[in-house]
């Protein structure tokens, strides 16, 4: 671990910490380096949900403190995932009030709780939907819709520094869950996966399939994004607003695996058919529309379903290993803290390319 030393530093725009070797940006005002912690302001801005089904507001809160297994994370940047419409409108039973959504975050730690070893000050980490033992980040315990947060050690994952943290957050969440729900589906390279949904996860799943070896087709609604989908890695666009998608599915030999992104069990259901022999429907979406499928329907085909969720650190892991290696990265539009309620919006409109990702610099 390292030591830092206890000093007083006045910083402008630019600082020095001794302890780390490292010169950065930091903000223009008066910082003490403590040997457990970077000691900032006390209150810090965040976008929080008063009440179930209230609506995103800018608020001040105190900076979080970590208790002794947590760190304090001063948040960089946040993605904005559908799941938050889970503590956002209120559908979570866990859900409480008030909370700070946000469960895509990259951040440096900036304060260690007195029961953590082997993670430095200044360390970049990230944190997904699983906050430590359970805890849901943006939740359960408040997320990263905000300049500051604490998370469980063992809930992060260490990242490199020198990558655009706007780029990492989507992978915390959307990434993971992508892809290790197609890792561990039954597909191979040189089958047929169809990616149903282009948003968040969808985009990025299309170039975990594309990068796996998979024949991969992108299922959308709509002649807008066959171009950007292409440029993803799809081999192939089906457009359900125009096309059947089973029809074309079933001309192409039938699907491998159907990863399901898009958050209508109605949709779903209309496409399940589009499996090919021994197919599997790999969903991720929450909520409680019921799909609606009859026994004859898995009979013929043999075909089967299974749903699929994120991941905990080690699959975090993998996730931002593969990426690197292939050179994957999410596609993001970034918004200032003060407009998440708009970058929210965007995202549920299905309107933005393709992750709406909230920066606090
Ligand atoms: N299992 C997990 O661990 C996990 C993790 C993260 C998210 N999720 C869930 O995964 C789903 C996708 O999340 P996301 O963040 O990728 O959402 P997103 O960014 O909003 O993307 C979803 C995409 O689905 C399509 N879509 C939206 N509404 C639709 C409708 N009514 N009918 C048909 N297609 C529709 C849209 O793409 P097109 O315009 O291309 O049709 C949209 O861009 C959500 O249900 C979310 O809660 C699960």
């Amino acid at each position: 671990m390292v030591k830092v030393k206890d000093s007083t530093i006045e910083t402008g725009r630019w600082a020095f910490n001794a302890a780390l070797g490292k010169v950065w940006v930091g903000r223009a005002n008066r910082e003490v380096w403590k040997g457990r912690q970077i000691l900032q302001k006390k209150m810090m801005m965040a976008v929080e949900v008063k009440e179930r089904g209230g609506p995103l507001r800018l608020v001040e809160r105190k900076v979080p403190e970590p208790s002794p297994h947590q760190v304090r994370i001063q948040v960089e940047a946040c993605g904005v995932c559908h799941g938050e419409v889970m503590a956002i409108e209120g559908h979570h039973p866990r859900a409480q009030y008030p909370r700070i959504p946000g469960h895509e975050v990259v951040g440096v730690i900036d304060a260690l709780g007195t029961a953590v070893e082997g993670l430095a000050l200044g360390q970049r980490v990230g944190v997904g939907w699983i906050a430590g033992p359970g805890e849901i980040t943006g939740l359960t315990i408040d997320g990263g819709y905000a300049e500051y947060m604490v998370a469980s050690v063992d809930a992060l994952v260490r990242l490199e520094s020198e990558s655009d943290a706007s780029l990492l957050a989507p992978l915390m969440c959307a990434g993971v869950t992508s892809f290790s729900a197609l890792k561990h589906s039954i597909a191979r390279p040189g089958d047929l996966v169809a990616v149903l949904g282009i948003g968040g996860l969808g985009h990025l799943a299309l170039q975990f399939a594309r990068r796996a070896g998979f024949h991969t087709v992108a299922v959308s609604r709509g002649s807008e994004k066959a171009r950007l989908a292409e440029a993803l890695g799809a081999h192939g666009y089906i457009d359900a607003s125009r096309e059947d998608p089973v029809k074309v599915l079933q001309e192409w030999g039938g699907a491998r695996v159907i990863l399901a992104t898009a958050p209508s069990a109605k949709f779903i259901s209309q496409v399940f058919e589009g499996l090919g022999k021994n197919g599997q429907l790999v969903t991720v979406i929450g909520g409680n529309e019921p799909l609606t499928l009859n026994p004859s329907q898995f009979l013929n085909g043999r075909r089967s379903i299974r749903g699929w969720t994120g991941g905990e650190a080690g699959d975090l892991q993998e996730t931002i290993a593969f990426s690197r290696l292939t050179g994957i990265s999410a596609m993001v539009e970034r918004f200032p803290l003060s407009n998440a309620r708009e970058a929210f919006a965007r995202m549920m409109a299905a309107d933005v390319r393709f992750r709406s990702v909230l920066t606090m610099t």
